[in-house]
C-alpha cells in the first residue's frame, strides 16, 4: 500500500487530500477537502492572483491538517507528499510548494512534484482504475485540450485551443448576460429553457482538419447577436437571453464533439474519458457519450468533485509518478506554464 497526501494550489481552489494505493493498483481516496474562494473573487469577475495566492498561504495549513484529521492519519503515516508544481498562478503555486517542501523536510518523505494537468488526466485511474491507453478531454475554465494517455508521464497532446478555454468562453457568456460567476452552470440552466435553433452561431475551425479548437470568435458572435437585439428592441427579454445561451451551448458542444469524434479517429483508444469543470455540463457529456458509442469507446465521467480542481488528482499522480520509478524532481521550481 502506498499512502500520499496531495496538496494542490495552483488556481482559486485550495485542496489537500490523502490517496491510498493498494497492491492491486486500487485507490481508495481517504479525504479530500477543498476549500474555494470563489466568493473573495467574485466582486472582481474573475480570479485576482495577489488575492489567491494570499488566501492559499492563510488556508494551506487548516486544508493539510484537515484532510489528515479526516483520513485519521499523521504525516507520519504517509509514505509520501505530492504538490501542484505548475502550471497555474506562481504565488499560489510557492505558497503549496513551500508548505509540502517544509513538511518533507521535517518528516523526511519523499516529495514529488507534480504538473496540475497530469491529475486531471490521471483521474480516471483515481476514480475508475481505467487502464492505460485511454484518450482524455480536458475542458475547464482555463484548458481544453485532447490528451492521448499512455503511461503515468506519458502524454500526448492531440489538439487544444489556440484561444480562449471552454470554461472561460461559458463565464464571458454569464458575463455578457448579466449572470452570476462561475457562468458554466447559469448558462446550461438558461439554455435548458432556449431555443439551440434562433441563433446560427459559427462553429470555430470544424473547417480545418485535426482536432485543435478555438472559442474566442463564438464569444463575439454572441455579444453582436445580443447587441443588435439591445439596438432593435431596447433590451433583453427573458426568452432572448435563454434562446442566447442555447444557441452558444449548442455551438460549444457542436464542436467539442466533432472535435472528440477526430480524436478518437487519430487515437482509437478503449476508454474516452473528460475532466475539468466543463465536463459537469449534461447537454456536452450526452453528446460525447454519442460519439464514444460510434467509435465503441466507454465513455467515462469521473464525479464532479474528482472532474473540477482538487488535492486527490495531486496526491494519485504524485503515487504513480513515485511507483514508475521515475527520477526524483522534488527540487523542480514552480512553473505557471507547463505543457504536458
Ligand atoms: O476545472 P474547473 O473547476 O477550474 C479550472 O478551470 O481549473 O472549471 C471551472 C469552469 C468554469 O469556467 C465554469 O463556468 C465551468 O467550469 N463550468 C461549466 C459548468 N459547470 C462549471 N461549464 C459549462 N456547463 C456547466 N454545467
Ligand atoms: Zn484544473
Amino acid at each position: 500500500m502506498t499512502t500520499f497526501l496531495g496538496i494542490e494550489s495552483s488556481c482559486d481552489d485550495t485542496a489537500a487530500a490523502v490517496v491510498r494505493r493498494d497492491a492491486a493498483g486500487r485507490a481508495e481516496i481517504l479525504s479530500s477537502v477543498v476549500e474555494g474562494q470563489a466568493s473573495l473573487h467574485a466582486p472582481f469577475g474573475g480570479v485576482v492572483p495577489e488575492i489567491a495566492a494570499r488566501a492559499h498561504a492563510e488556508r494551506l495549513d487548516h486544508a493539510v491538517s484537515a484532510a489528515l484529521d479526516q483520513a485519521g492519519l499523521r504525516l507520519a503515516d504517509l509514505d509520501g507528499i505530492a504538490v501542484t508544481a505548475g502550471p497555474g498562478l506562481i504565488g499560489g503555486l510557492l505558497s503549496g510548494m513551500m508548505l509540502a517542501r517544509g513538511l518533507a523536510v521535517a518528516t523526511g518523505l519523499p516529495l514529488v512534484a507534480v504538473n496540475h494537468l497530469a491529475g486531471h488526466a490521471l483521474t480516471p485511474r483515481l476514480t475508475d482504475a481505467v487502464d492505460y491507453p485511454y484518450l482524455m478531454l480536458l475542458v475547464s475554465g482555463g484548458h481544453c485540450q485532447f490528451l492521448a494517455v499512455e503511461g503515468p508521464e506519458t502524454f500526448r497532446r492531440l489538439g487544444s485551443t489556440i484561444d480562449d478555454a471552454p470554461g472561460e468562453a461559458f463565464d464571458k457568456i454569464a458575463k455578457l448576460l448579466a449572470l452570476p460567476q462561475p457562468g458554466g452552470p447559469h448558462v446550461e440552466r438558461e439554455a435548458g429553457g432556449g431555443d439551440p435553433h434562433r441563433f446560427r452561431f459559427p462553429r470555430p475551425l470544424l473547417d480545418r482538419p485535426g482536432c485543435d479548437l478555438s472559442f474566442s470568435g463564438l464569444k463575439t458572435a454572441v455579444l453582436r447577436a445580443r447587441d443588435e437585439l439591445i439596438a432593435a428592441q431596447g433590451g433583453l427579454t427573458v426568452q432572448d437571453r435563454r434562446d442566447l445561451c442555447a444557441g452558444f451551448q449548442a455551438a460549444v458542444a457542436d464542436v467539442l464533439a466533432e472535435k472528440t469524434r477526430r480524436a478518437l479517429g487519430m487515437f482509437p483508444a478503449p476508454v474516452l474519458a473528460v475532466a475539468g469543470g466543463v465536463a459537469a455540463n449534461t447537454v456536452l457529456r450526452a453528446r460525447l457519450e454519442t460519439v464514444a458509442a460510434e467509435s465503441g469507446a466507454r465513455f467515462l465521467a469521473p464525479p464532479l468533485r474528482l472532474c473540477t480542481d482538487n488535492g486527490a488528482m495531486i496526491a494519485w499522480a504524485g503515487i504513480e509518478r513515485h511507483l514508475s520509478g521515475a527520477p526524483a524532481n522534488a527540487d523542480m521550481p514552480a512553473r505557471s506554464r507547463w505543457p504536458l
